[in-house]
């Protein structure tokens, strides 16, 4: 897949937007109720309004939002000829205003319902996607992913198009995050390199991010989560969060992210923390088929001993994420969140349902695979 997103990066790089605003009629700046209120997004708007004509703004982009969220907000909106969509927001906000990149701009030749149905759009209005975790990496996927309550789980809408013209890394953005979100959305992207370096379809060109990005996140995750003021570990970590974005284009994730999904849309557990739940054990049980690889990657964490076999590494990797989550204090099992074992048939048929992400597991997976790794949780 061919990202040509122009980006941008660095402390301050929010002062030099002026280029976009250049003639525009209507922009729409997409966020939601935190990040609004920190001083750095007042800044941008205060910008945005006094340069272009028209702005609306939507400030209240629920976290994993659902279907039934966007279509409230386009009744909500009626915009149908915007010729800017500025989104500063994590995924959340992110993959709304990739999705109404799309439905929003004149002559769009889709609906919501569409895309859902699998249609492809064919043009969007000019878009600038600002990440304020880090993250999702959705400023560099095609997937704009939305919750399904009715179905108990999670759609991923995907297409390239909806890939956007300007990617913005401002650091300074992320520095508000609270410790548990910036230690989950870490984990996320975390997941998101190492599920895509393990994909059943893992290449050359994903391999690259996502080596990238974890020699990256192995040596900045900890330190962004412990200092809301280190620039340069924010930096990196978004960094991080691009490359596992860019991994994602090209190869995609598999067995956290299929059985995260009925978590999330179901249960409506943060994305993050159900990844951060479910990495140990998926990663364990793909680990005798990925062993190489997995040995490539603990050659990248700081303290790795060079001398082990590859064997003694995959499981060394496996012990550094279960330390890893722990030293994050992040939650390890399903009762922490309310989930009660009687939900489990439910878990294992819908992330069994995800077939796009089960296809991508690096071994086969069976019902009972599933089922004892959710069993393993409780
Ligand atoms: N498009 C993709 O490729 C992709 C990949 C992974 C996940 N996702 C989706 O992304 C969503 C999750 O996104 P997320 O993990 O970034 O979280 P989020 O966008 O849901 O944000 C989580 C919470 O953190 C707050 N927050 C975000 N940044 C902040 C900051 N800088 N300071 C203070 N508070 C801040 C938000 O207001 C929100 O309350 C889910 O819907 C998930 O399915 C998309
Ligand atoms: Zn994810």
């Amino acid at each position: 897949m061919h990202i040509n997103s122009t980006i941008l990066s660095g402390k301050g790089i929010l002062k030099d937007l002026h280029f976009l605003l250049k003639d525009r009629e209507h922009v729409l700046f997409i966020t939601d109720k935190n990040i609004i209120n920190l001083s750095v997004t007042r800044e941008l708007i205060k910008k945005v309004q006094e340069n272009t004509t028209l702005v609306t703004l939507v400030d209240d982009i629920p976290p994993e939002p659902s279907h039934q969220d966007v279509t409230n907000l386009l009744n909500k909106m009626k915009v149908s000829n915007a010729d800017l969509v500025i989104g500063v927001g994590g995924g959340s906000v992110l993959d709304v205003a990739k999705l109404i990149s799309v439905l929003c701009v004149k002559d769009s030749n889709i609906t919501l319902e569409q895309l859902l149905d699998g249609q492809k759009p064919i043009k969007r209005c000019t878009s600038v996607l600002i990440p304020t975790t880090a993250g999702t990496g959705s400023e560099a996927t095609p997937n704009a992913i939305l919750a399904i309550p009715e179905k108990m789980t999670k759609q991923g809408i995907i297409s390239p198009v909806m890939l956007p013209d300007y990617v913005c890394l401002a650091p300074e953005l992320t520095t508000s995050m609270p410790k548990h979100i910036a230690a989950s959305t870490g984990i996320d992207a975390l997941c998101h390199l190492i599920e895509c370096f393990t994909a059943s379809i893992s290449n050359s060109v994903g391999d690259n991010y996502a080596l990238i990005g974890m020699e990256k996140l192995f040596n900045s995750l900890e330190k962004s989560v412990d200092d809301n003021t280190d620039i340069e570990a924010k930096l990196n970590m978004l960094w991080a969060s691009y490359c596992g974005g860019a991994a994602i284009a090209h190869a995609g994730t598999h067995l956290v992210h299929a059985m995260s999904y009925p978590l999330g849309g179901k249960y409506h557990i943060p994305h993050g923390v159900a990844n951060a739940i479910l990495l140990v054990p998926c990663m364990e049980f793909i680990r005798d088929a990925v062993v190489d690889k997995f040995a490539q990657t603990y050659d990248l964490l700081p303290d790795a001993v060079l001398t082990l076999t590859a064997e003694e590494k995959s499981h060394a990797l496996v012990n550094y994420f279960r330390e890893l989550v722990k030293r994050l204090a992040l939650p390890s099992k399903l009762q922490e969140l309310n989930i009660s074992p009687d939900h489990l048939p439910y878990l294992v048929d819908a992330a069994l349902d995800v077939k796009r992400l089960i296809n991508n597991v690096p071994k086969k997976v069976t019902k009972e695979d599933v089922l004892s790794i959710y069993k393993s949780l409780f």
